[in-house]
């Protein structure tokens, strides 16, 4: 078959059994061009809460289809590549943090939503890297334990002196292998380029950043800027879909190593295995685990509006 033929069958199969395609925005071109919502971690969340279909594939990593079920338990909800976990939310587990949690009694606990379902049970609010910012600006209690991800801790804190924020020793082993010496290269080879990074970057690295975003507001910035050129600093699938988007402007990486292996892993083939009901993982939580992680995911839907 070819990736055409591939791609129609997966839209008529959705379509026949009420079938719900997210798609992150690391996904494959192929992948993305068959899903019906695509977008950064804060988009597909409220996408999920949203969807009419009674079945869920997410094209992702295993939080992503966690978090689809526990804002939809009645769903069906599969992840498309069963292997396809992200190393950073697996960093810290509940045991961990509850240890952590009790030296920090009068601290909010706010867990990236790159966390387990299981953390996600003891922790206050959820935030993403779009709207981690103006969430936690929301959170009266000015002191704030932030979980995992020590550089997105790094660029909320410098973004809200206010508030005391402490940070664990977590975080994202492909944006944080990135370094300043990343960044004098690639300036260096595309002098005119802007430099849009994510802040799962150290912050040596956002520091010499002329935007900093999510992937959904890297992309929106790149799209509306009246620039033509641009190094991205996140998975490199973002250069690509840019480019598709923005022919007549120019992508670049800010290290070609910016690869996450577990959003690589799903193809188009597991997609279709999916929808043909023979593949992916079902995402299988019990009823007090749902319960208990809604609370910190329903504070950041409410927090993260405008
Ligand atoms: P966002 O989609 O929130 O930008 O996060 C990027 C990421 O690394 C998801 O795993
Ligand atoms: Fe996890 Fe990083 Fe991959 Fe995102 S890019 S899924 S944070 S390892």
């Amino acid at each position: 078959m070819t990736v055409r033929e591939i791609q129609d069958e997966i839209i008529r199969l959705k379509q026949a059994q009420d079938i719900c395609l997210l798609a992150h925005s690391y996904q494959s071109r192929e992948i993305v061009e068959v899903a019906d919502i695509t977008g950064d971690s804060f988009q597909l969340s409220l996408a999920a809460k949203e969807a009419k279909q009674k079945t869920v594939v997410m094209c992702g990593v295993k939080f992503m289809a966690e978090t689809v079920k526990i804002l939809s338990p009645e769903k069906r909800v599969i992840l498309a590549h069963p292997e396809a976990g992200c190393p950073m939310a697996e960093q810290m587990d509940k045991d961990l943090i509850s240890g952590i949690k009790a030296k920090y009694p009068h601290h909010t606990i706010v867990a990236y939503i790159n966390t387990t379902a299981g953390l996600k049970t003891i922790c206050d609010v959820c935030v993403t890297s779009s709207s981690a910012v103006h969430i936690i600006k929301k959170i009266p209690n000015d002191n704030i334990l932030f979980l995992p991800d020590r550089n997105l801790g790094a660029y909320v804190a410098a973004k809200l002196p206010d508030k005391s924020i402490h940070l664990l020793p977590g975080g994202c082993p492909i944006h944080a292998a990135v370094a300043a010496y990343d960044v004098h290269k690639a300036r260096a080879a595309h002098p005119g380029a802007l430099l849009l990074v994510h802040p799962e970057c150290t912050p040596e690295v956002t520091a010499l950043a002329d935007f900093t975003g999510s992937t959904s507001a890297i992309m929106d910035y790149a799209v509306n800027s009246q620039h033509s050129e641009f190094i991205i600093g996140t998975e490199i699938s973002i250069a690509w879909h840019l480019q598709y988007r923005c022919p007549g402007k120019r992508f670049y990486y800010l290290s070609k190593e910016m690869i996450c292996p577990n959003m690589r892993i799903t193809t188009l083939i597991d997609l279709l295995d999916c929808v043909k009901g023979i593949g992916g993982l079902e995402i299988d939580l019990d009823e007090n685990t749902i319960k208990q992680a809604r609370v910190c995911i329903d504070k950041m839907i409410e927090l993260g509006a405008p």
